[in-house]
């Protein structure tokens, strides 16, 4: 591991300290000006402190092959005078000649208000998988206030990860009114947000608008479920709105499952300022003297050739460096919630179980509705809470639903949602103090239940026990959907001293919870559900395997969701289930969950013959695709808010191997794809064979036999798949002959 400190300083060794020690004093009291070049493969986020030792950004694009360049940026992004010199701050601090939106913001112990960040100094390290982790230091000029960025560079997958931690080293308390992740300074002519809106089955609502002077926000304050409005995801095109092939785009997205806030300010020298983290809204923090508040990261990327490369940037950090088992496998699955609702008993699981085996896939997951007995779960009005079996529905408990599954050779996975109560449960009678409500107030419930406490350490040992129970009692169970579908009304915790710490520590309690499941059942896959995806984000993504996109599994509707889904999140963890939702054919429901983790919730006894070969047999295609869906690179083709179709291809590593699929996605007379589209990501230099795949049983196509294209030609030329209303999906295969 390679250490260096101090701006442009030799490598910090034994030898050198006493001279290192000398440059940092001299520099320290001569405030040189520090150049701190934070580089990927391919972009540069470059500080530079002023002569007062205030760190500025001065630039923000493609990287320059010599780094010493970057001194030479005049004046940095100064288009004019911005009066205070900090506009383009690194972490701008209030109170003090700041005139604009802080990162910082905070009470001393003596009640003043203000606070500059002077630089102190900085570090770096290099670990061999290419990641650079650099911190720099920075100080108040008057109190003893630390902050220290922290960067932590993904060279290859031209990814950043940046938060902050703020020390307090006062004799007394603090208190933060504002305390952000991080704070990007971007120069353009103008400035295209492309940020999301939903709420239950509207999930990825994408809006694009150019950015006026004055600050756009983009936050939520649901407390749990904080994404059902809006998630903390976006991208901002420089200049022009990018194409999927070409511009400036930075993809950005906070890694916190809880409030999150993030301004968008373009500023008087129209440049753009972004400041990200978690929502300030009735979050003051205090800090106690010694204390020290580390934020959570928020995640970018930068692509100059548009929203493609920049997608896959992250889709490949998030395989390589975040999500668990990234690089591994996904179970298949039946899940049994639209098949049964509540309504179900163990003979009729048995027969669903016997259909998970039947239809090829390797998982049965059985949903809400089999716990609870004082409240049995027969509704959603009562019973969470008590997460013991229902005795009548399933008499011989949980054990019998794992011995059939072992029984049919498939695994078997379980439905929770433990951080919820109903006021209807033994749970709620027993501890009406682990629950989120304010006291002498009426309760005001969603979908008919409320939220623990989590920011008790009580409840955290609960809800892990919930988790832990089931496992220990059955220790084959091989998979957990962790639901969430509560937001936070009447935000109060009996157990917090301070109501602002409240927000903040539960999403912490929360993350103390899966730490814990993660440190005892490190391989065990579970789903981040969220009635929904109102809670998917890349903190909660360290724990989770995949997540529930919506609980709108209308295949149109999810083209266009999965659509703009995938621009954050690859599809290894995109869990994709064909319904009865949507008027569309299994053939089309099967094909858009396939761009995906497969799964199915239908009741399979109710196939016909025909559908249920061609359910099987796709099963089978899925399986042998698997591999390029899950850890292939993505390119959009044709998109569905532009077209009458849509198309997008997932390409392996090595280029030998790719999968295409296409959409009808409009009803118009003529509509279809009239022309040939061109393919992505392929070697110009291969040849390749295409043909159509997962065709349903009996039909034929002109793609049924196999045409030999080269890899320039399939990019240059495309091939014509030739959607239209009455073949309303095509998968079709491309694979390298030698
Ligand atoms: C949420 C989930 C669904 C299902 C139900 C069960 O809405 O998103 O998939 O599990 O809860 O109540």
């Amino acid at each position: 591991m390679k250490k260096k400190t101090g701006a442009g300083l030799p490598q910090l060794r034994p030898g050198t300290l006493l001279l290192s020690l000398f440059i940092f004093l001299h520099c320290f009291f001569t405030r040189a000006q520090v150049t701190i070049p934070v580089e990927t493969k391919n972009t540069a986020l470059v500080i530079k402190t002023d002569a007062d030792g205030r760190p500025g950004i001065i630039y923000f694009g493609k990287r320059l092959s010599d780094p010493s360049e970057y001194q030479h940026i005049p004046g940095g992004f100064r288009r004019g005078d911005d009066y205070s010199g900090i506009l383009n701050s690194a972490y701008s601090p209030a109170g003090s000649r700041n005139l604009v939106e802080p990162a910082l913001q905070l009470k001393h112990s003596d009640g003043n208000l203000s606070l500059d960040l002077l630089y102190v100094t900085h570090s770096q390290e290099r670990s061999p998988g290419g990641i650079t982790f650099l911190k720099v230091l920075l100080k108040d000029s008057k109190y003893p206030v630390e902050v220290t960025l922290y960067y932590k560079v993904y060279a290859e997958e031209d990814v950043i990860e940046q938060w902050s931690e703020i020390r307090n080293l006062e004799a007394g308390n603090i208190s933060m009114q504002k305390y952000a992740s991080a704070n990007l300074y971007l120069s353009a002519e103008n400035y295209y947000l492309r940020h999301y809106h939903g709420d239950w089955a509207k999930e990825m609502n994408p809006d694009e608008v150019r950015l006026t002077s004055g600050i756009k926000v983009l936050d939520s304050k649901l407390g749990t479920r904080a994404n059902l409005y809006q998630p903390p995801t976006f991208m901002v095109s420089l200049d022009k709105p990018a194409t999927e092939n070409e511009g400036r785009v930075l993809m950005g997205s906070l890694e916190w499952s809880g409030n999150f806030k993030m301004d968008l300010e373009v500023d008087p020298l129209n440049n753009l300022r972004i400041i990200a983290g978690i929502n300030p809204f009735a979050s003051e923090y205090t800090l106690k003297p010694r204390e020290s508040f580390v934020t959570p990261a928020f995640l970018y990327t930068y692509s100059e050739q548009g929203k493609g490369l920049a997608s896959r940037n992250l889709h490949r950090w998030a395989r390589k460096h975040r999500v668990p088992d990234g690089e591994g496998s996904r179970l298949t699955l039946l899940n049994n919630w639209e098949a049964t609702y509540f309504d179900f008993n163990e003979e009729k699981l048995a027969g669903l179980i016997k259909d998970t085996k039947k239809l090829g896939v390797d998982m049965f997951l059985l949903d809400d509705g089999w716990f609870a007995n004082k409240y049995p779960r027969n509704n959603d009005r009562a019973g969470l809470g008590d997460w013991q079996e229902n005795v009548s529905k399933l008499p011989s408990g949980l054990g019998f639903l794992v011995k059939e599954a072992r029984a049919s050779q498939v695994k078997f996975g379980i439905w929770v949602e433990p951080e919820m109560v109903s006021p209807k449960s033994e749970l709620y009678e027993k501890h009406p103090d682990w629950v989120v409500r304010q006291p002498g107030r009426s309760e005001h419930l969603y979908r008919n239940q409320l939220v623990l406490d989590l920011s008790n350490p009580a409840v955290q040992d609960f809800v892990f026990g919930v988790l832990d129970n089931i496992l220990t009692r059955n220790p084959e169970v091989a998979f957990f959907k962790w639901d969430c579908n509560a937001v936070i009304y009447n935000a109060y915790s009996a157990y917090q001293t301070n109501q602002s710490h409240f927000y903040v520590e539960y999403v912490r309690g929360l993350y103390k919870v899966l730490d814990r499941m993660k440190a005892k059942y490190p391989k065990l896959p579970m789903m981040l559900c969220s009635g929904g995806g109102g809670r998917v984000d890349y903190g909660a993504l360290k724990y989770f395997t995949e997540f529930w996109l919506s609980d709108n599994t209308d295949p149109l509707e999810r083209i266009f969701m999965q659509w703009e889904y995938s621009y954050f999140y690859p599809a290894i963890t995109h869990d994709n289930h064909v319904t009865d939702w949507g008027k569309q054919p299994i053939k089309f429901r099967t094909d858009v969950a396939m761009m995906g983790k497969l799964g199915f919730d239908i009741v399979v006894s109710h196939l016909n013959e025909k559908d249920l070969k061609f359910c099987q047999d796709a099963v089978a295609v899925y399986k042998s695709l698997s591999d390029v869906i899950w850890h292939g690179d993505l390119y959009r083709l044709a998109d569905p808010f532009e077209n009458d179709f849509s198309s997008l291809m997932y390409v392996n590593d090595n280029k030998s191997r790719a999968v295409m699929f296409s959409y009808q996605v409009s009803n118009r007379y003529g509509s279809g794809s009239l022309s040939p589209v061109k393919m992505g990501g392929l070697d110009p230099g291969k040849k390749y064979e295409v043909k159509e795949i997962n065709l349903y049983p009996g039909s034929r196509s002109s793609w049924s036999t196999p045409r030999v294209f080269s890899g320039e030609y399939l990019m240059t030329i495309g091939v014509n798949p030739e959607v239209n209303v009455r073949r309303s999906s095509v998968v079709m295969e491309i694979s390298e002959v030698k």
